[in-house]
């Protein structure tokens, strides 16, 4: 009789969800696995809308960005009954385990999941943020600081051209790594992160110097989530909260351009980034990350370590602890952001 192992992908989307799927019916079949393709993250578990995936149905879908099961930013937890459904449909469905791929949200449900409810929970880390502890990369990381790259590129030669300063908002929500590496990479000037609240004064000064030096055009790297010194943060893109209580960033690039311009006389314009850091193919490394992350996911099922999560140390895959992994929030550590700003001055 085969065992029925559910997996599910939830919160934002990321290059690289496909290639953990992929990898999960493939390997699953050497240990006799029928995958249960769950729909919407926890929304398809709470409405039991599944489908079961064959390596028919997942053929070559390792090299193609989003997830074809869905996803959402449902939390059953908060939800009149909701983790009871998730409970109740695990059972019906009768899944021996549930793969949770996602982010600091979703497997936080699933180390719930399993540490109230005894379920058979394992995880696997994703996002783009790259925010996760307990791993050293994510994947969707990888393809989204590309992405950041090659738009700072292009931005290169318009700002050159009309001797302008353009401020690019990068995703990340608290954590710098997106706007760090990909605002580095892709020859920003000035790069502003959440991790140290920035001195507006101090960039529009750098602007001015930079000007003076004869080099008459700026690149400005700032990430969604980065706040000013004094005073509450920038802007927001709405008051609501999601089911996670993250509110929607958004905006800190079109104020900086406001602000930016009238302090220095400089024509400045923005430009949000926004999901297409999220969108495309995935990486090659971030293909074969998820794939790696995936065939892990299926060992830790088949050896029964539920409440763990497939993780990536230096370059080995293995298994630490969903409570390890959703404790703390992984940001952009003092010495390293201290490591580029001497490089920008
Ligand atoms: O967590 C990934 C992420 O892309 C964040 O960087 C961003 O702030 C958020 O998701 C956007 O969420 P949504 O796609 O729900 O607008």
């Amino acid at each position: 009789m085969k065992k029925a192992v559910g997996i599910l992908t939830g919160g934002g989307d990321a290059p690289g969800l496909n290639a953990v799927i992929w990898a999960v019916v493939k390997k699953g079949q050497e240990h006799g696995f029928e995958v249960i393709g769950i729909k919407d993250g926890w929304k398809g578990l709470i409405e039991r809308e599944c489908e079961v995936l064959t390596i028919d149905t997942v053929e070559d879908i390792y090299r193609e960005g989003g997830t074809i099961l869905g996803t959402s930013r449902t939390n059953p937890f908060k939800m009149e009954g909701g983790a009871d459904k998730v409970e109740e449909n695990i059972k019906a469905l009768g899944l021996h385990a549930l793969i949770a791929v996602g982010g600091e949200d979703t497997l936080g449900v699933a180390q719930k999941l399993h540490q109230e409810k005894g379920l058979p929970l394992v995880g696997v880390p994703k996002t783009i943020d790259n925010d996760l502890s307990a791993t050293d990369y994510t994947f969707g990381f990888d393809t989204a600081i590309n992405i950041i790259t090659e738009a700072l590129d292009r931005l290169h030669t318009t700002a050159k051209s009309h001797h302008r300063v353009m401020v690019v908002e990068i995703m990340g929500r608290h954590a710098g790594w997106m706007a760090l590496y990909g605002g580095f990479s892709g020859g920003a000037h000035i790069i502003i992160l959440p991790e140290e609240p920035f001195d507006l004064e101090e960039i529009c000064q750098k602007i001015k110097e930079r000007k003076k030096q004869g080099k008459n055009y700026t690149i400005v790297a700032v990430a969604e989530g980065a706040v000013p010194k004094e005073g509450q943060s920038f802007v927001t893109q709405s008051q609501g909260t999601d089911a996670f209580g993250h509110i929607r960033l958004g905006g800190i690039a079109k104020a900086l351009e406001k602000e930016i311009q009238k302090r220095t006389g400089i024509e400045t314009r923005n430009v949000i980034l926004g999901h297409l850091q999220r969108g495309g193919a995935p990486s090659a490394f971030d293909r074969i990350l998820g794939v790696r992350l995936g065939m892990k996911a299926v060992d830790i099922v088949a050896e029964g370590k539920f409440g763990y999560m497939a993780a990536l140390k230096g370059t080995e895959i293995i298994a630490v602890s969903l409570e390890e992994a959703v404790g703390k929030l992984k940001v952009v550590p003092p010495n390293l952001m201290a490591e580029f700003q001497s490089l920008l001055k």
